[in-house]
């Protein structure tokens, strides 16, 4: 019998897998992930995203899929939903939103592997993989059975969210997963009466971390009230109001991850 870490296994039909990661919650890992992946999407990338944050899956919320279900193909495997143009899975459709699942041990296991690799994909150049806050179960599970391209880490530029950054920088480093870089999410703020430009949380603790550690800053989002509404709204950023200058900072993200995973 063979011993120790599972094998890793490619997802049927999928291409390049990456994660979106943070240390922490609310830092805006599944608002960028999403807008990430729309726009990824309008460069031509047939791109899907799923939501393996099983304790608080917010997917269905920010593509505006609440309350539907996917039905199972001939095999029983999960079909993915659609919205403006991206294919999505989540835990958030198979319960319901406001019956919070304490999932444990083998539990969750089934659960994370029936996300994993029983879902019909169709064929997809890019897998985003939303993942849940921190270096847990999941995060592990996720790293030792997926050949992923990479993770991002996700962060606000304040101190203390930058030092547990840093801390899911090593977890990724630890368990061999390349890291494509970091984003820096809410730093400046551009007043909508006055056009002042603001750095609520400091301006470059993101981009002087990524020169510490020697890797990538892939995007600076900043800090817009639409980002927050759009995302309630279940229309992103990047499909509402696709000109502004807050969706140019996920257009140009998204270009960066192109040209970072040689899909140019
Ligand atoms: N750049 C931003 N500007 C304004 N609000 C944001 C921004 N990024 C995220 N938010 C808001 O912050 C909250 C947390 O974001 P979310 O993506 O759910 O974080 P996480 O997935 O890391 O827990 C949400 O209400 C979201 O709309
Ligand atoms: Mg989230």
């Amino acid at each position: 019998m063979k011993r120790g870490l599972p094998e890793k296994r490619p997802i049927t039909n999928v291409g390049k897998i990456i994660a979106v990661s943070s240390a922490k919650g609310g830092v805006g890992k599944s608002t960028i992930a999403v807008n990430l992946a729309l726009a990824a999407a309008r460069e031509g990338i047939s791109t899907g995203i799923l939501d393996t944050d099983i304790y608080g899956p917010s997917i269905p919320t920010l593509l505006g899929l609440e309350g539907l279900e996917p039905e199972l193909d001939r095999n029983n495997r999960l079909v993915p939903l659609t919205a403006y143009g991206i294919k999505a899975m989540s835990m958030g459709f198979l319960v319901p939103q406001d019956s919070p699942v304490a999932w444990r041990g083998l539990m969750l296991q089934k659960a994370l592997t029936q996300l994993l690799f029983e879902v019909a994909w169709p064929k997809l150049d890019l897998l985003v993989l939303d993942l849940p806050p921190g270096t847990g179960d999941v995060q592990l599970t996720i790293s030792q059975s997926l050949e992923l391209s990479g993770a991002i880490v996700v962060s606000t530029p304040q101190d203390l969210a930058l030092r547990d950054a840093v801390r899911g920088v090593d977890f990724f480093k630890k368990v061999n997963v390349p890291i494509l870089g970091m984003i820096q999410n809410m730093s400046t703020f551009v007043c909508t009466n006055c056009g002042h430009a603001h750095d609520i949380f400091g301006l470059d603790g993101v981009r002087r971390e990524c020169a510490n550690m020697g890797i990538e800053l892939l995007g600076d989002i900043p800090l817009h009230p639409q980002i927050c509404s759009d995302a309630d709204a279940g229309r992103p950023t990047v499909v509402a109001d696709s000109e502004s200058p807050q969706a140019k900072a996920f257009t140009i993200l998204a270009s960066r991850l192109r040209t970072t995973l040689g899909m140019d």
